[in-house]
């Protein structure tokens, strides 16, 4: 079998938590990395570059049409185009948990504008080099909050049902292209963000692995070979869809 030529791929949020480990896991399948966050983005590819893999760090914010103009510039400069995007960025970790009649609505726009907003600017942003590519993936990464429908976070479950209703809409209009769009949900993971805001304890033991076939904690390494698959050349047919990695929480 012959090897699958390496792809160049951006990871938004990549600086950090679940991210981070999509960066790390494709970088040591041979990809090119640009890192795009808010913060952390250089360290983080330094931090790969370090290990002797080919990475970017671009200080981006999703919901800026020009940072993430710039995300898609610098990234063709570095690498010659661009074969993936991973819109990973997302506002979850820091959120306060409160019954829906008390989120105002500054906090649901917000809630909305990185979740939602974010994918559509960065899916704008580097559509002509996926065209190009004539290999491009679009990975969303949703949640399974949006079939689950837990309470207290009225505007995270929205955004990422959201989420799911744009991969499936972009996956139709994109096949023309050669661009898959799929999406991956996580179920409840202890990335970095997780565990410094203690969200995990916020929520519970029991709710954290609540009606999941695979009685255990999540952590951001589960996830990394899902994503893999979908860049994969061999996913190349697959496309509209949500995969589901949660221990077997909910069966899509
Ligand atoms: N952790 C979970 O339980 C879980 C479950 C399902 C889905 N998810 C989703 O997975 C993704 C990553 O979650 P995580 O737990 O690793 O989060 P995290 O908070 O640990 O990391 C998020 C990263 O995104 C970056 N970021 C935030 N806003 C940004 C913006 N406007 N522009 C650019 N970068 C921005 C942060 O700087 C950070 O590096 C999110 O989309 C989240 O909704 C998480």
């Amino acid at each position: 079998m012959t090897p699958e030529i390496p792809k160049t791929i951006i990871v938004t949020g990549g600086a950090s938590g679940i991210g981070y480990a999509f960066c790390e896991h494709l970088a040591e399948l041979g990809h090119n990395i640009a890192i795009a966050d808010l913060r952390g983005a250089d360290e983080a590819a330094a931090k790969l570059r370090e290990a002797g893999f080919k990475a970017i760090g671009v200080k981006a914010d999703v919901t800026s049409e020009r940072d993430v103009a710039a995300m898609a510039d610098s990234t063709v400069k570095e690498f010659g185009g661009i074969d993936v995007l991973v819109n990973n960025a997302g506002l979850f970790t820091t959120l306060t948990l409160k019954p829906f009649d008390q989120i105002t609505n500054a906090e649901w726009m917000r809630v909305m504008e990185v979740n939602t907003l974010g994918p559509f600017n960065c899916a704008k942003a580097v559509l002509p080099a996926l065209r190009k590519s004539g290999r491009g993936r679009l990975v969303n990464i949703a949640s399974t909050v949006p079939i689950k429908g837990p309470p207290n976070m009225a505007h995270y479950v929205a955004s990422k049902g959201a989420v799911i209703a744009f991969t499936r809409s972009l996956a139709r209009e994109l096949a023309k292209d050669k661009i898959t769009v799929n999406a991956i949900a996580p179920g409840f993971t202890l990335s970095d963000g997780v565990l410094q805001s203690d969200l995990h304890n916020r929520i519970g033991d029991n709710a954290r692995t609540a009606g999941r076939c695979i009685q255990r904690d999540q952590v951001p390494a589960d996830l990394v070979a899902a994503l893999a698959y979908l860049v994969s050349d061999g996913a190349s047919f697959v496309t509209g869809q949500t995969l589901a990695v949660d221990g077997g929480g909910v069966f899509l």
